[in-house]
């Protein structure tokens, strides 16, 4: 464990060092030795899980996470039969994750209703926090305190309503999951459909959060809709060299039932996404790349809607691939297959690499 710290930390600074003074092939060679091409993860047991506090949440799902000044901020889903909404939680280690107390964002001008699947994250030009979450609609709030649970204004909309490719593409699926990560010049919003679509709109940085285009296809499979299913994060990467300075996340079904990560690279948002790990064999996380830590059981097999960790606060959404860690949702696969779909008891674990595989 240590060892492998230390070459990771070793390899780390000398490909990020490496890029003044290494030309031509030498520098090549270099970033093409430290291409990620395989994940391997420990995870911990369930970390977080619904509290009794007589609102019958059967599960917490969908975690978004950031770590500003030694505190985590949790916004995450709340499953009970009756439908969806969004709770608020903060701590500084995991170790103290579930003793943290519950905000449930019903308690705010976000109001009651169905909200799902929530975004957070610091839109530096407008000094705010955005929440972006699904209420039927892609929708947002904002705060200028993430500390302030109280203080995320009412929800408005990205959309007038379901855009017409959306509609047009759904066929039984549902559109969720939207997503914001913004570059030097725009804002971009993705969303899914449970259908095989991740679609992508685009707003001018000056104009966010108004304006958003019309949505275009940004990755699809139309043979197999599990494949390219749903919960896509896009990441800006630091730290190491990568195929691309963009990282795409989506979840899918595998062929065992069970939900898992695939990745892809782009070095634009709006570009190409090519395969990094996507596979069942070669993903990004699924039950064949996650061992447990020591002395926890192995509690899911679903590696299911989750986010990196991010410690910069801005809209760019950088992460640094030397230092991922991955919140998720899993859940006990001995769950009789007659529970209802929303009293599915999905806890909250984390993900921390073990051996960095290389080119
Ligand atoms: C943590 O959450 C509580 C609400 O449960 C909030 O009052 C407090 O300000 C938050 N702490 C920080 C450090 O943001």
């Amino acid at each position: 464990m240590r060892l492998f710290t230390l070459l990771t930390a070793a390899f780390c600074a000398a490909s990020v060092t490496a890029s003044p003074p290494f030309r031509g092939s030498a520098l090549a060679a270099r970033q093409k030795a430290s291409l990620p091409h395989s994940f391997q993860w420990s995870s911990s047991a369930p970390l977080v899980f619904p509290k009794e506090d007589g609102r019958d949440v059967a599960a917490l799902k969908d975690p978004s996470i950031i770590e500003v000044g030694g505190t985590y901020h949790v916004f995450a889903s709340t499953a009970r039969a009756d439908g969806y909404h969004l709770v608020y939680f903060n701590f500084t280690d995991f170790s103290k994750a579930n003793a943290a107390p519950f905000f449930y964002l019903d308690q705010s001008p976000i109001g009651e209703g169905y909200r799902a699947a929530p975004q957070v994250f610091y839109f530096a030009p407008q000094k705010l926090w955005y929440l972006v979450y699904q209420n039927g609609n892609a929708a947002y709030s904002t705060n200028p305190d993430i500390g302030n649970p109280a203080g995320w204004t009412a929800p408005k909309t990205f959309y007038t309503g379901t855009p017409a490719i959306i509609q047009d593409n759904l066929e039984g699926g549902y559109w969720v999951d939207m997503w914001v990560i913004c570059d030097k010049k725009d804002c971009h919003l993705f969303s899914s459909d449970d259908n095989g679509h991740l679609y992508r709109s685009q707003t001018r940085l000056v104009d966010f959060p108004n304006k958003m285009s019309k949505p275009v296809v940004a990755l699809e499979d139309t043979d197999n809709k599990y494949a390219l299913y749903e919960a896509a994060c896009v990441y800006a990467i630091r730290g190491g060299s990568c195929p691309g300075k963009y990282l795409l996340l989506i979840e899918a079904i595998g062929s065992d039932g069970q939900r898992y990560f695939r990745s892809w690279t782009s070095n634009k948002i709006d570009g190409k996404w090519k395969p990094l790990a996507d596979t069942e064999a070669n993903p990004f996380a699924r039950s064949n790349n996650v061992v447990f830590e020591r002395g926890v059981s192995p509690w899911t097999k679903s590696i299911s809607h989750g986010e990196v960790i991010r410690t910069l606060t801005d809209q760019t959404l950088t992460i640094d691939l030397c230092n991922l860690r991955f919140l998720y949702q899993g859940m006990d696969p001995a769950t009789p297959g007659s529970t209802p779909y929303n009293s599915l008891p999905w806890r909250l674990g984390l993900l921390t690499p073990t051996k960095p595989k290389l080119y």
